[in-house]
């Protein structure tokens, strides 16, 4: 069973992280570098972008292919579904997972401008979100920042400082991440808001239903192969390996954050 994992950028990698714990199965990932970001772009370029890496993937073997980016899952996931017959799935803002953990304060979803104003947004606060407690908030320099390798920066602390001063988080449980780049930069989202504001991501959502719609097993042996692929070239050079391997080392710290 092979299972490519699809993103703009290097967002896409802690799915895969979270993935390549838990699943018995090799993996392929695809990162659009050519064209990211994606976050401010016509939907009509981004669906032929996804549509272009999803037909490169099905002919590296991929038996399934998940969608590990918010906003590509908002603008294609539905239109692909109809055009492949293989298992697509894709990223979706744990919002009702955070509202579930309290039904009573309110919820900050950050996430790019695309996914942000996209339909599926809203058809889905309007399924889970009845008592309208949710807010949304569009941080697209995030992942630039991320594609550039700036994490622990001060314009990093600097952009967030300025873009979530104006929230009462007194009023928040829960700040919910709606874009994969944004895993990388838990640490200093987790220095400026209040301990009582929890960091939910979808990572782990995803990862529980590709296993239930694939029926995979616990990785028994903890080994796994990655392929890696840059917008239709496979990565073969050792620097470049070093580096993603170097994120998922980063994101293996990130995902202790919470
Ligand atoms: N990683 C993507 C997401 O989850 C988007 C990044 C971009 O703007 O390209 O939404």
């Amino acid at each position: 069973m092979k299972i490519a994992f699809f993103d703009s950028g290097i967002g896409g990698l802690s799915v895969l992280n979270e993935a390549k714990d838990r699943l018995d199965a090799d993996f392929l990932f695809y990162a659009d570098k050519d064209n990211v970001p994606y976050g401010e772009k016509p939907k009509e370029d981004i669906l032929k972008y996804v549509d272009d890496a999803v037909s490169f993937l099905i002919n590296e073997g991929a038996n399934a292919i998940v969608l590990a980016c918010n906003t590509a899952t908002s603008v294609a996931a539905k239109i692909l579904r109809e055009k492949y017959d293989l298992p697509i799935i894709g990223m979706e803002p744990a919002i009702k997972y955070a509202l579930k953990l309290n039904d009573e304060k309110r919820v900050l979803v950050i996430a790019t401008p695309v996914t942000v104003k996209g339909e599926k947004m809203k058809e889905l606060i309007g399924r889970v979100d009845k008592a309208h407690l949710t807010d949304l908030l569009a941080l697209p320099k995030l992942v630039t920042f991320a594609e550039a390798g700036k994490f622990e920066s001060d314009n990093v602390t600097k952009y967030l400082t300025e873009k979530l001063t104006p929230y009462d988080f007194e009023k928040y449980s829960a700040v919910v991440l709606g874009c994969t780049h944004f895993n990388y930069f838990k640490d200093t989202l987790r220095n400026l808001l209040p301990q009582s504001v929890s960091l939910i991501d979808g990572n782990e959502g995803t990862v529980n239903e590709l296993k239930r719609r694939l029926d995979l097993n616990k990785n028994p042996s903890g080994e796994n192969s990655t392929e890696y692929f840059y917008s239709g070239k496979r990565v073969t050079d050792k620097n470049e390996l070093q580096k993603l391997n170097n994120l998922l080392l980063r994101l293996n710290k990130m995902q202790e954050i919470k």
